[in-house]
């Protein structure tokens, strides 16, 4: 029989198949991921396909339009109903029959562009843990007296394959009206979680249900991030975002873990706080997207070790002191309902692995994101916040740690340190001549020398400094000769500016002289130098466990790392030397790390064996860290040289 050559794009897979063989069959033979809820029966159209016309030279094809069967039965039928856009086919119902070009359409493979921008370029396919399957289930009849539940399972072995399923318990009530309502066809949504594959029958319309939702959710102890995903397209539909409510009981980590400690009511007053706002953000996201809560089947969650158990409504004690055990380090798999969020009542949780005590899941998710164990290069990777998370590595192997750096780089402790908001100053520039400064505002686009610049604030004013502000200015204060590699702001400047001020027994730097006056002073950056220290410290130790002395790419994850400039984060020795174009910030990584889990299951594989590969350093057990912590001390490094930050 002659055979035809095809060939999918924009993967670029091909293969040889007979006439007549069926293009969804023939996708997926090559493993080119066509989604399919009605299972061929031509209904659900997401088996769309556009068939390309010309000659491919590259592929050596002329791919014409009657290469491929007419327009049958089925296809006209979805045509007359919905829009069958010019070109498309419906790929379930159609056949080969000559040399043909397939190109996967683009809102078919949303996935791929989603996660393409945060990930380096890097194309993702999308095997979600939930299926949903259309099925035709035989009629009761009364000389064979199966149960409409072992009918609907029959029809899904046949159909779809699925053998030896789970029924979630609450699906027993419905299962009849259900299938009475839907004139005996119904779609089920199946779950296969990544430790076991078990089949589990999870939800059930009557007919056909051709949308599944999904959440993908940061739990950050500042900020709570969370997106409604489309599990069929893997199309981010809806974000929305909100403080976290735990921070009345506790600005930082270990004052929410000692409110708990003082406290017996305290763990379950953050549990209750976290999720009772989680419900909020579903409700928000379901209406912009004007989709039912019903709707949502799946859900990933990531955040660190103590947000982790909190939202599990675990005691985070142990995490406020060593050894920082873990009540639970493997990924979490439960429900929606165990965890008192609104979502489908079959509706799964999945929570990425945690990586140590103090490295939480959303290191792991962003290291699934940002692919430090895929990588050939050493890639770092640093999520600056009280605590950084690092973690460090290539494809031969990969080490974590946490480092304590303290709230300085957050703008807590620094005399005029605030949050990242409206009316903080983000950028500062210093004139090494005059020593006179420049600065920009969050929420103004102009810099402070520039005409229009006091009308751009009159809504905010100008309130303090926050993180990525401290970082510059200390680094454009050591550039201009103001403070010492010591970090020692030089009291005879006091001669040359009136910028530099004495403040008792030490100096300090006025950056802004107004109705609030915002000065740099010696704590000030003592904070800073601290704080840089130890994330230093942290760097170096792993270099140390990995005998290694250069790091190739470095990923600031995160929001502080998202508005820090990598210069000025070398200048001060935050991190180590590196071409400075191999540094980059990636945004909220995890965020992008739980979309990944949450539209792919075999990523939840990856990111399990990952974490349990990765060789966890304590820092504070490490005898050199203190050695490492008191040269980074000094700007840049007392030892270490900043060569190609010269270049
Ligand atoms: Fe549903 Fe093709 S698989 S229309």
């Amino acid at each position: 029989m002659t055979d035809h050559l095809v060939v999918f794009t924009p993967s670029g897979r091909r293969g040889r198949f007979a006439k007549g063989t069926n293009v969804l069959e023939a996708a997926r033979d090559l493993g080119v991921y066509v989604e399919s809820v009605c299972g061929g029966r031509g209904i659900c159209g997401r088996c769309q396909v556009e068939i390309q016309t010309g000659h491919f030279s590259k592929h050596g094809i002329e791919s014409k339009a009657e290469n491929i069967s007419e327009l049958g039965a089925k296809e006209l039928r979805y045509a007359e109903k919905r829009d069958l856009k010019e070109g498309r086919r419906l790929s379930c119902s159609s056949t080969i029959e000559g040399d043909l070009v397939v190109d996967i359409p683009l809102d078919v493979q949303v996935n791929a562009q989603v996660i393409r921008k945060a990930a380096d370029n890097k194309v993702f396919e999308r095997k979600p843990a939930v299926q949903l399957c259309y099925v035709e289930v035989e009629e009761p009849d009364m000389h064979k007296p199966l149960g409409d539940l072992d009918r609907l399972k029959v029809s899904l072995e046949n159909d779809w394959g699925w053998t030896d399923i789970e029924v979630a318990q609450h699906i027993l009530p419905q299962v009849q009206k259900t299938l009475r309502k839907g004139n005996w066809t119904a779609t089920a949504a199946i779950h296969r979680d990544s430790a076991t594959a078990q089949p589990t029958l999870i939800a059930l319309w009557p007919e056909l249900q051709n949308e599944a939702y999904g959440i993908a959710c940061d739990i950050g102890s500042t900020t709570i991030a969370l997106h409604l995903v489309s599990l069929l397209s893997g199309a981010v539909i809806a974000s929305a975002g909100a403080s976290n409510p735990q921070i009345r009981f506790g600005e930082d980590l270990m004052s929410r873990v000692s409110y708990v400690m003082m406290n017996p009511e305290g763990r379950g007053a953050m549990t209750d706080a976290v999720r009772k706002t989680l419900n909020e953000l579903i409700g928000e996201v379901c209406q912009t997207a004007e989709i039912e809560r019903q709707d949502i089947l799946d859900m990933v969650f990531v955040g660190n070790p103590v947000m982790h158990h909190l939202f599990l409504g675990i005691d985070p004690t142990e995490l406020g002191g060593a050894p920082f055990a873990l009540a639970v380090s493997g990924a979490v798999h439960t429900s929606a309902k165990e965890l008192d969020l609104e979502a489908n009542e079959g509706a799964r949780v999945y929570m990425i692995p945690c990586i140590a005590g103090h490295v939480g899941a959303d290191a792991a998710a962003a290291t699934l994101a940002e692919g430090p164990h895929r990588s050939d290069d050493i890639m770092l990777m640093v999520d600056v916040g009280t605590n950084a998370e690092i973690v460090l590595g290539n494809k031969q192997q990969t080490v974590a740690a946490s480092s304590p750096t303290g709230p300085a780089f957050e703008g807590a402790e620094i005399s005029g340190g605030q949050r990242a908001a409206p009316g903080a100053i983000e950028r500062v520039r210093i004139d090494p001549l005059t020593l006179e400064p420049k600065f920009r505002i969050i929420g103004s686009e102009l810099w402070s020398d520039e005409e229009g610049f006091a009308e751009s604030v009159e809504k905010t004013g100008i309130t303090g400094i926050c993180g990525s502000g401290i970082i510059e200015v200390v680094a454009e204060m050591f550039l201009a000769g103001i403070i010492s590699e010591d970090g020692v702001i030089n009291g005879a400047l006091t001669e040359r500016s009136s910028r530099v001020q004495e403040t008792g027994r030490t100096y300090s730097y006025l950056l802004h002289d107004g109705a609030q006056k915002i000065i740099i002073s010696q704590n000030d950056v003592r904070a800073i130098q601290l704080a840089k220290a130890a994330l230093y410290a942290g760097i170096k130790l792993l270099m140390d466990k990995q005998n290694i002395t250069q790091i190739d790419q470095i990923r600031f994850a995160g929001a502080f790392g998202s508005f820090i400039d990598p210069k000025y984060a070398m200048v001060l020795g935050l991190i180590p030397d590196c071409e400075i174009e191999n540094v980059k910030a990636v945004g909220n990584a995890a965020g992008t790390g739980a979309r990944m889990a949450l539209i792919n299951r075999d990523y939840r594989r990856e990111i399990e064996k990952t974490v349990r590969e990765i060789e966890k350093v304590e820092t504070a057990l490490e005898p050199k860290f203190q050695e490492h912590f008191i040269n980074a001390m000094a700007l840049p490094n007392k030892v270490d040289l900043f060569e190609k930050l010269g270049k």
